[in-house]
Order: structure tokens, then sequence, then C-alpha cells
């Protein structure tokens, strides 16, 4: 059983619907910042029996936190401290589950990225939120036996439920390839800049690890299931979330336009700012230890962004 706490500042109570419709049952819904706590420590009093913590709640625009990185320091690493100051022990182990980012790896001597790669200075104020997020946790795991964390390192999370109720809803313009790639198909932009075609790769465009959300969704189920079970001592665990595979902005433009049935208007431009040239997962640790790997492929995803892009633009 789960309850959910969001501030909304970056999602919306319609998704709340959503869930409804797939699961068949309302979810207790708590509507609080992290960053107020004392709203944070009534919830913890009105609901005793919480057994563990999926923490998502975090700004998480690498634009954005360049042109607001206080803002980014305090909503991000205050509400952790709040959560992590206020989690009810009550002298059991307490699994955490904490969403980072592959953002932290930077560009990897090699690849794929194992879970030991070196951790590179972050290219952003929200790379580092989620870095001294890591290092909180591993700091605190070690003085609190009781804390047991699994850090997920998400590579790039695209796509929708395929019920098409619940998905991706990036508010104004999008930063991200997919959620432009789908509002350009649906004719809310002219054409897709690809941000540099120059690069040292197979057709010169960059190349990530694009992952589908409910793939990504089910990592987290497998990484509480993985700590409520688990006996080793370890109370710090990392995990890269990827598919292993590692696709250009050219390929994924393709892929779309197979999957959708459209030409994609696009443009090369230059190189963006802080873009790596290329990332994709080791999941050995992942599918060793957790049980999990993506069932899920690029084409399964962008087909779930196309429609769930249409059934929001009705179209
Ligand atoms: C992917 C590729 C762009 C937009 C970021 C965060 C990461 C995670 C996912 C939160 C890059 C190119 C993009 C466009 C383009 N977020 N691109 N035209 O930068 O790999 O990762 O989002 O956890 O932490 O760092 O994802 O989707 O922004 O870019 O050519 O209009 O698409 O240059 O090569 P990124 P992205």
């Amino acid at each position: 059983d789960i309850v959910i706490i969001d501030d909304l500042s970056n999602s919306s109570l319609i998704v709340l619907d959503g869930i409804k419709n797939i699961l068949k049952k309302t979810i207790p819904f708590f509507k609080i910042d992290l960053k107020n706590k004392k709203d944070l420590r009534d919830f913890f009093k009105k609901n005793i029996d919480i057994k563990g913590v999926i923490h998502f709640a975090a700004s998480k625009s690498v634009g954005e936190s360049v042109l607001k990185p206080l803002e980014y320091y305090e909503n991000n690493l205050t509400s952790l401290i709040n959560l992590l100051q206020l989690l009810p022990y009550n002298g059991n182990d307490f699994p955490f589950i904490f969403s980072s980012s592959c953002t932290v790896y930077g560009q990897a001597e090699s690849l794929p990225i194992m879970e030991n790669a070196p951790i590179k200075p972050a290219q952003s104020p929200y790379g580092n939120t989620k870095q001294i997020g890591e290092e909180i946790l591993l700091d605190l795991s070690k003085s609190k036996e009781n804390l047991k964390v699994v850090s997920l390192r998400y590579f790039n999370p695209i796509g929708a439920h395929p019920s098409l109720q619940i998905g991706e809803l990036p508010i104004g313009k999008p930063q991200n390839l997919v959620p432009f790639i789908t509002q350009t198909a649906a004719g809310l932009h002219n054409k897709l800049s690809v941000f540099g075609n120059d690069y040292p790769t197979k057709d010169g465009t960059c190349i990530r690890d694009y992952i589908h959300i409910v793939d990504l969704a089910k990592a987290h189920a497998k990484g509480l299931n993985y700590l409520i079970n688990k006996k080793n001592k370890n109370n710090f665990e990392v995990f890269n979330l990827g598919s292993g595979t590692g696709n250009s902005v050219m390929e994924v433009i393709k892929t779309f336009e197979k999957v959708s049935g459209k030409p994609l208007n696009y443009q090369f431009s230059k190189r963006r700012k802080g873009d790596i040239v290329s990332a994709f997962a080791s999941t050995f640790k992942a599918n060793k230890i957790l049980g999990w790997k993506t069932t899920l492929s690029l084409e399964d995803a962008l087909s779930s962004a196309w429609r769930w892009q249409k059934k929001n633009s009705k179209i």
C-alpha cells in the first residue's frame, strides 16, 4: 500500500485520476512541500505506519538549474534533509529509494558505464544536487545502521504508460529530446533543432540510453523489495537504470518517424553547452542483484510517447 506526497509544483492532481483508472483504487494523496518541516512532521504523526520511502521529489531541469541554482539547492537538498530527519525508524530497518541520475558520471571514460565509474564534477546545479544527495545518504547510512539506501541512477526516461492515463507533462517548452519530438510532430513547434551533428559518433549526433518509463517504474518496486528482504550489511547501494544500448539523436528521430508514420521536421544546429558525447549503462549489477532489466524497446517507448502526445493534443 502506498501514499503519495507532492507539492504539485511540477505536476497536477489529474495524475491521481489517471492512477486511479489504472489501479481501480484511490491512492491517498497529501499536498505537502517537503521543504515545510512542520507539515512533514504532522504527516508522519498522522501516518504512523510508513515502512519505506521512494523519494522522487526534486526539480530536474538541467537548464533551469543553471539559471536558478539556489532554488535547486534549496528545493532538492532541503527536501531530502527534512525527509531524512523525520523518517519513522521505530527501531526497524528503514528502506529508502533515492531517484538519482547518470549525470553524476559526466562523460565517462569507458562505456558501458559501470556503477563504480568515477563521479565527475557536476555539469549543472541539478546534477550536483544528485551527487550531494547521494553523499548525504552514504554518510547517514554509515552512522544510522537502520537506514538502508538504494540510489537509482536513471539514464534517459521516455514514454508514457500504455493505458495513456499517465505520462510526461512538461510545463512550458520541453528541454528533453523526446517530448520536443512529439510536440513538433503534433505541430506545436515548427521544427526540432538537433544540437550538434559534429560529435565523434557514427552519425555525428550524441548517444544516450533511452529507457521506457514503465521499465523504470518497475525498477523502483524491485529496489524496495530488495531492501525489505536483503540481509547483507551494505547500507548504501547504487544501480544504473538503463537498457544497456546507446542510441543517437538521429536514430531516435528515424525510429520516431517509423512508429509515427510521420516525417519529422528537424535541422542541425550548434551543440548545447554541457552535453556529453555518449552515455549508456552497464545493466549487469541491476540485473544480477535487483533481478531487473528493461523489457520494452525504444520503439515501444516512442510509440507510447506519440500516442500520449496525440491524446493530449487531441489529434
Ligand atoms: C538528449 C539528447 C541533446 C533536445 C537530461 C538530464 C538527465 C535526465 C534526462 C533527469 C542530447 C539532444 C535534446 C533537443 C536535441 N534528467 N537534444 N534537441 O541531456 O541526456 O539528460 O535529461 O534525470 O539528468 O541531464 O537528455 O533529452 O535533454 O537530451 O538535439 O531539442 O538529445 O543534445 O544529445 P540529457 P535530453
